[in-house]
């Protein structure tokens, strides 16, 4: 299945950024220099004068829609209005991606306001693979999966992180949404090599990489007292620009998104951040052209 439809085309060059409500008019009215948007279609579902500027700026933009409320990891399946309405904005806006997370955040058809870890075993992957089908199914298009923050690694996990998304992508043929501050993040929180885990990704399957702030959080239960927190409420920390750069130099270029999506700063902000991410990701090519001659 194409990841990508006829939309604006996608582009690689130039960063894009989360599009967020209490920003949506001044991007009408200015149309900032940002190679595209992405949009959580949970904040346009129910708002239909946001969903009527976003469908303007869907001229423009190559925009990509990313849930957070598809919980594919969820046991008791996938709550089929909710997808049937996502199947409608989708078909309204032509997105050049979707994707969601690999996570589960829905019981018995009650939403918890997280994106919960699932145990890596044979069974969940029987579970996602079937969800991941599913989905794409319905809406028509492919759905790529993005990796997760990790705070705790469950006990009955019987596979790493990488080797699920491995078995995931060998069993579906779906594309991977890397996220490179959760891979910074996780190695940080749960003990891993995060450089190591950007070399061992599989990295045919990337479609996009995301870029966000996290916040440190005193945690006793974590080696040396921090845990990182994946709020989205800052700029890129340092460690995250260097392991994008890595990033870039193993996968190639691919279109990056700035993620930003509590204590919102000004437009501008944003933009800023995007560009660094362009002047990043440009030098690792250099850097990558360097090294292969
Ligand atoms: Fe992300």
């Amino acid at each position: 299945m194409a990841i990508t439809s006829d939309a604006q085309p996608l582009t690689a060059e130039r960063t894009g950024i989360g599009l967020r409500l209490p920003h949506i008019a001044e991007v009408v009215a200015t149309r900032p220099p940002v190679g595209w948007l992405e949009i959580h279609p949970e904040n346009f579902l129910a708002n239909p004068h946001a969903l009527e500027l976003l469908t303007d700026l869907a001229r423009d933009y190559p925009v990509s829609v990313h849930t957070v409320g598809i919980s594919i990891g969820s046991a008791d399946g996938i709550d089929r209005d909710h997808l049937m309405r996502l199947r409608v904005l989708v078909d309204r806006l032509n997105p050049v991606l979707v994707s969601g997370h690999l996570a589960w955040s829905s019981v018995g058809g009650a939403y918890l306001n997280d994106l919960l870890p699932l145990p890596y075993t044979a069974e969940t992957l029987r579970v996602v693979v079937a969800h991941l089908a599913e989905v794409q199914d319905v809406l028509g298009r492919a759905y790529a999966i993005e990796n997760p923050s990790s705070y705790v690694s469950l006990a009955t996990s019987t596979m790493t992180e990488l080797e699920f998304l491995h078995a995931l992508v060998h069993e579906t043929g779906c594309r991977l949404l890397c996220d490179v501050t959760n891979v910074h993040l996780s190695g940080h929180n749960m003990g891993y090599d995060a450089y190591r885990f950007i070399d061992e990704f599989p990295t045919e399957a990337v479609a996009e990489l995301h870029l966000g702030g996290f916040t440190p959080e005193d945690d006793e239960a974590t080696p040396g007292g921090t845990l990182l927190v994946d709020t989205h409420a800052h700029e890129v920390a340092e460690p995250a620009w260097q392991l994008y750069a890595h990033a870039v130099r193993r996968f190639g270029r691919h279109p990056t998104i700035i993620e930003w999506d509590n204590d919102l700063p000004a437009l501008a902000t944003l933009i800023d951040e995007a560009g660094k991410a362009d002047r990043v990701r440009e030098a690792a090519i250099e850097d990558r052209h360097a090294h292969t001659g």
